[in-house]
């Protein structure tokens, strides 16, 4: 039996705006084991994005649980939801999100600020994650002095320096080319095969989702289908 990592059942969240409510996700029941590959496909519009949000402890339920690793995290109030991200959880965007005017090290360096460790073993586990990303050669380049994929390798080093075991990433090829977009998809499986860790992808393109190992539908803030694609 594969050990659960994410168990949400009958997840909503509801916004409110003006006078009307927007429920952007109804009721999503969904679990996901430790190590697996999963790609989120569905419409503009389906919740994909806000169901990232709840899974990465950006948001929290309007109603229904979430546990992670066995702890129910719906019911946790701002810090604590801070603390689970930064330890569990690795973030990976469409826009890149990095720093300007910031070296590569300096980013990747930065999650490592919340944990009082010491600068010098700092830098080491930047420069190991960069290193894993095959951005050693580039550790002093600030983001406007790298090109589009090695930012997004940037933002993956970022991702795992805390050896978190998930890692999220919404439409992480979304600005990328064609080649560009595979070789990130590499890495991601790379991750995911011999380090372990868990990724939950959300992407509108097939070629993108077939990395993955299990594909989830969203339509309308549910699921509508959910099955191992290899
Ligand atoms: N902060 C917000 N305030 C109000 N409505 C929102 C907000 N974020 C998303 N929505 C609405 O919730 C629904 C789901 O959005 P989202 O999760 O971003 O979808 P996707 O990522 O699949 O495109 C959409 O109808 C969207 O307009
Ligand atoms: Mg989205």
């Amino acid at each position: 039996m594969k050990e659960i990592l994410i168990e949400v059942s009958n997840l909503s969240r509801i916004y409110h705006v003006g006078d009307s409510d927007i429920a952007a996700l109804n009721k999503v029941g969904l679990s996901i084991s430790k190590g697996e590959f999963v790609s989120i496909m569905g419409p503009s519009g389906s919740g994909k994005s806000t169901f990232m949000n709840l899974i990465g402890c950006l948001d929290t339920p309007s109603s229904g649980t979430y546990m992670l690793e066995g702890i129910d995290v719906s019911c946790l109030v701002r810090d604590e939801l801070a603390e689970i991200r930064n330890n569990k959880i690795g973030f990976v965007f469409q826009g890149f999100n990095l720093l300007s005017r910031t070296t590569a090290l300096e980013n990747v360096e930065l999650p490592l600020l919340y944990s009082g460790m010491p600068a010098r073993q700092r830098r080491e586990r930047a420069l190991d994650a960069l290193r894993t990303v095959g951005l050693e050669d580039r550790i002093d380049h600030q983001p406007n002095q790298l090109s589009g994929g090695q930012q997004q390798r940037v933002t993956i080093a970022r991702a795992i320096v805390n050896n978190a075991p998930i890692i999220l990433a919404d439409e992480p090829t979304g600005n990328l080319d064609t080649k560009t977009s595979a070789e990130i998809m590499d890495l991601f499986v790379r991750l995911n095969r011999d380090s372990g860790i868990t990724v939950i992808l959300v992407t509108h393109e097939n070629d993108i989702a077939a990395y993955g190992r299990r594909l989830v539908r969203f339509r309308d803030g549910s699921i509508i289908s959910d099955e191992a694609t290899s």
